[in-house]
């Protein structure tokens, strides 16, 4: 890790080489010499969202500035960018536009425009170039990072996708300014889930600083987002592919997938759902060796960041879902908690029964222990 006059410089090494990641507060007034020179003299296809373009497009002017030729492209908000046929309207966009092997692909918004952007990036003439320029708290501390891109399909999430690193990474704070505080609330659930499995420095970091991460203080938050991208790089390093240890990232990502799915997408934000997925697997993670001070801070951190109430569901619905989770093996079904503070765990060997009568106790209440 380097800091320059007021960015954090990070790197991730992965198979098909390195991929540089700056993280500060105005970051984007001062690109890094790799950013733009991936972007010197080539042919940009700016993929954003109308409610980035409008609050933050301005900012890419230098970037713009630097390139042959520049071409901004809106799909719409949230996930519905995530879809085949927006993907192929892009595809097809990029050939009318004379899109070649060396065209360049910046993905500019929050993880629905930068997963979308990577998948047309990984597919466009079987793979060109890409930058992420995430511009939500949850894009930078986890969506942008590690290479994973997807589409989603009506029977399920992120069901068509490839890896695909980003040549270069750029998370600017000042950009979450004009975020909705639900979002940056989304956002912050997944810096606790991987302080909780990994780095448990940032749950008392963030408990420090919450005040000042909620009012979506860039300075504050530039190095809670550099932390959390360091975390992930470590275990996106050791395990590339999710082949194990990069499980350790779906801590809460089973109930709370299946919980985002129960209610169609639509009533909880993905970082939400993620809370309440926590809340559960620390039930888990309580009979298996999680002290009840562990617990309790994290439940506590949950609690402070703040989640909306949790609508009616069912256990029969959330039990149908968490079975077609896609990260359920043949095997079964691996639950990620942490069995101490800081210490993620991967369980293949919890039974049915169990994780039926814990769904039931945490439906009843899910802030009790
Ligand atoms: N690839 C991965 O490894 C990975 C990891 C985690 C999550 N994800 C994916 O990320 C997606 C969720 O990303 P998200 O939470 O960023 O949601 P999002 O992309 O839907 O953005 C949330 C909302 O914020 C708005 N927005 C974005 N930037 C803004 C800004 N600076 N100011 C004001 N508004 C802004 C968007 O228009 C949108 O309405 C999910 O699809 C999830 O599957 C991917």
């Amino acid at each position: 890790m380097t800091n320059s006059a007021s960015a954090i410089d990070l790197e991730l090494r992965h198979p098909a080489g390195s991929t540089p990641i700056r993280v500060g507060a105005g970051a984007l007034r001062e690109p890094s010499e790799e950013l733009l020179n991936a972007v010197d003299e080539r042919s940009v296809f700016a993929i954003t969202s109308p409610a980035v373009r409008g609050l933050h497009g301005t900012r890419l002017a230098e970037l713009e500035a630097r390139a042959a030729s520049w071409q901004a492209l809106e799909v719409p908000e949230g996930e519905r960018a995530k879809d085949l046929t927006v993907a192929e309207g892009l595809w097809r966009e990029l050939l009318r536009a004379g899109g070649k092997r060396d065209s360049l692909v910046l993905a500019f918004g929050g993880g629905t425009v930068g997963d979308l952007a990577g998948f047309v990036a990984g597919g466009f003439l079987r793979g060109i170039d890409y930058i992420q320029l995430p511009t939500t708290l949850l894009a930078q501390v986890d969506a942008a990072i590690g290479g994973k891109t997807a589409v989603n399909l009506p029977e399920a999430k992120n069901s068509v996708g490839l890896f695909h690193h980003p040549r270069a990474v750029l998370c600017d704070t000042e950009l979450l300014s004009t975020l909705d505080p639900a979002e940056l609330r989304s956002g912050l659930f997944e810096v606790v889930k991987i302080g909780a499995i990994y780095a448990p420095d940032l749950l008392s970091r963030v408990e420090e600083r919450l005040s000042s991460l909620l009012a979506a203080d860039a300075e504050a938050l530039a190095p809670i987002v550099a932390a959390a991208v360091q975390a992930k790089v470590e275990i996106v390093e050791a395990d590339p592919e999710e082949a194990d240890r990069r499980r350790l990232l779906n801590f809460g990502h089973t109930v709370g997938h299946a919980l985002e799915a129960v209610s169609d997408y639509r009533e909880l934000r993905h970082g939400e759902a993620v809370g309440y997925g926590m809340l559960f697997a620390l039930r888990l993670a309580r009979r298996r060796g999680l002290g009840a001070d562990g617990a309790d801070q994290v439940r506590e951190l949950i609690r402070r960041v703040g989640l909306p109430p949790l609508g009616e569901v069912s256990v029969a619905a959330l039990l149908q879902r968490t079975a077609r989770d896609k990260k359920a093996r043949q095997a079964g079904l691996a639950w990620v908690y942490p069995s101490a503070l800081g210490e993620g765990r991967i369980d293949s060997a919890i039974d049915l029964e169990e994780i039926e009568r814990t769904l039931r106790e945490f439906l009843a209440d899910p802030w009790s222990e």
